[in-house]
């Protein structure tokens, strides 16, 4: 069994799918690993010790896929890396298919077997293959990191011989996974926290966590929680009232990070461009959706924008940008998932395509479109 682990070809990942820690577990496994030379080098993982942890190092992305059967991947492999890819190969990634229908075919027709680890089920079990959980509480400590950059005061209240500095206010909308780690974040950075959420239950967790919790708590919002846990869209009158709310309230912040997210749909918007006027000189917005749409209006994905006297910081890839760790976790991950397809006495590949965490992730197989949200497109070839 081969198991590759290429460097990622896209410029603005610097994450790497596998640790010198999960390639000595994967040899433990059974695995002969080879890792592309360099594949770490962005997540300050040096190619030795990738051999040291009993890898073999590949010059090349041809020599690195050549025959591999399974394939660790940060981003969706592209036509160039398909290429590559031997029929029937396991491809493991955060695939973002939403969207990019045609690219799920292109893996379909390469003959490899594509998951998408985003997919994965939010069940116990699962709870160590949560790639959106790992990388999104990252993101969240990030994303105020990034924002306190850009702030030019202080967070903690100083009294100082010359003066007091006042603690900084800061807004987080959407107390999901990242938001929450938002919050404990610049809690611990002394700033003063408010946080909003369209779920009921994130109040609770919200306030665990010392910050205060800001919303329209009316009968909808009491039954606005899917049975998955995740939020669902709330009705235009809702969300008139909810916006009445926050728009005092960011009048009042310096900063406000935003998180919010409903699967299968663009971000919605929460902050409008009167509400950034609304705000002090200087304030700052850090947009974690931006990727998806955004909620700041004028937020730009890539990019610090300038609006008006406020800035609202729309880097794409927050998690990669604290790559180290957030590669750490993804590689772990991985492994967690990839340990449960072996046969581990005959140290073979043993897919059980009944599964529920592979039938939840597994976008194609066979030279076809297999999941269940995408198979429309054209899967039955
Ligand atoms: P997400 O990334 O889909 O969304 C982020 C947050 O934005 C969510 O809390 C959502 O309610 C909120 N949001 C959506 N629309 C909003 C609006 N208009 N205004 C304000 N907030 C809005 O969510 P994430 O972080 O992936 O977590 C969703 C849920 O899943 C949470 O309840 C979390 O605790 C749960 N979870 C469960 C896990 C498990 O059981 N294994 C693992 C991870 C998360």
């Amino acid at each position: 069994m081969k198991l590759a682990v290429p460097r990622e070809i896209a410029a603005d990942e610097p994450r790497v799918s596998a640790s010198p820690d999960t390639v000595k577990r994967f040899v433990g496994l059974g695995f002969e690993v080879v890792v592309e030379a360099g594949a770490g080098a962005l997540s300050r993982i040096p190619d030795q010790e990738y051999e040291a942890a009993g890898a073999t190092l590949a010059p090349s992305a041809e020599a690195t896929w050549a025959d591999a059967d399974v394939v660790l991947k940060v981003r969706r492999p592209d036509a160039s890396e398909l290429k590559l890819a031997k029929s029937g190969a396991l491809v493991f990634g955060i695939m973002d298919p939403h969207g990019h229908e045609d690219a799920v075919a292109a893996m379909a027709e390469a003959g490899v077997s594509a998951f998408a680890m985003e997919f994965m089920p939010r069940i116990t079990r699962a709870q160590v293959m949560d790639v959106l959980s790992s990388q999104a509480n990252l993101a969240g400590y990030q994303a105020v990191i990034e924002g306190a950059a850009v702030f030019d005061r202080a967070f903690p209240m100083m009294m100082t011989a010359a003066g007091t500095v006042p603690a900084a206010k800061i807004f987080v909308m959407g107390a999901g996974v990242a938001g929450l780690q938002a919050i404990a974040t610049a809690r611990r950075l002394g700033a003063v926290v408010t946080a909003t959420d369209v779920r009921p239950a994130a109040k609770e967790q919200v306030e665990s966590l010392g910050a205060k919790f800001i919303a329209v708590e009316n009968d909808e919002f009491r039954q606005a929680e899917t049975s998955g846990g995740y939020a669902k869209e709330m009705s235009d009158d809702y969300k008139k009232q909810q916006a009445e709310l926050v728009a005092s309230h960011i009048a009042k912040q310096d900063i406000v990070i935003t998180t919010a997210l409903i699967p299968g749909r663009p971000a919605p918007k929460l902050v409008s461009k009167d509400m950034l006027d609304s705000m002090k000189p200087g304030s700052v917005l850090v947009d974690l959706a931006v990727e998806r749409g955004g909620n700041v209006e004028g937020a730009v994905a890539g990019e610090v924008a300038e609006v008006g006297h406020v800035r609202i910081v729309g880097h794409a890839n927050m998690a990669g940008r604290i790559a180290a760790s957030s590669s750490q976790l993804y590689a772990k991950n991985l492994f967690a998932f990839v340990e449960t397809l072996i046969d581990k006495e005959q140290k073979s590949l043993a897919v059980d395509w009944d599964d529920e965490l592979v039938s939840a992730t597994a976008l194609t197989r066979d030279g076809a479109i297999v999941h269940p949200a995408f198979a429309k497109e054209g899967g039955e070839s």
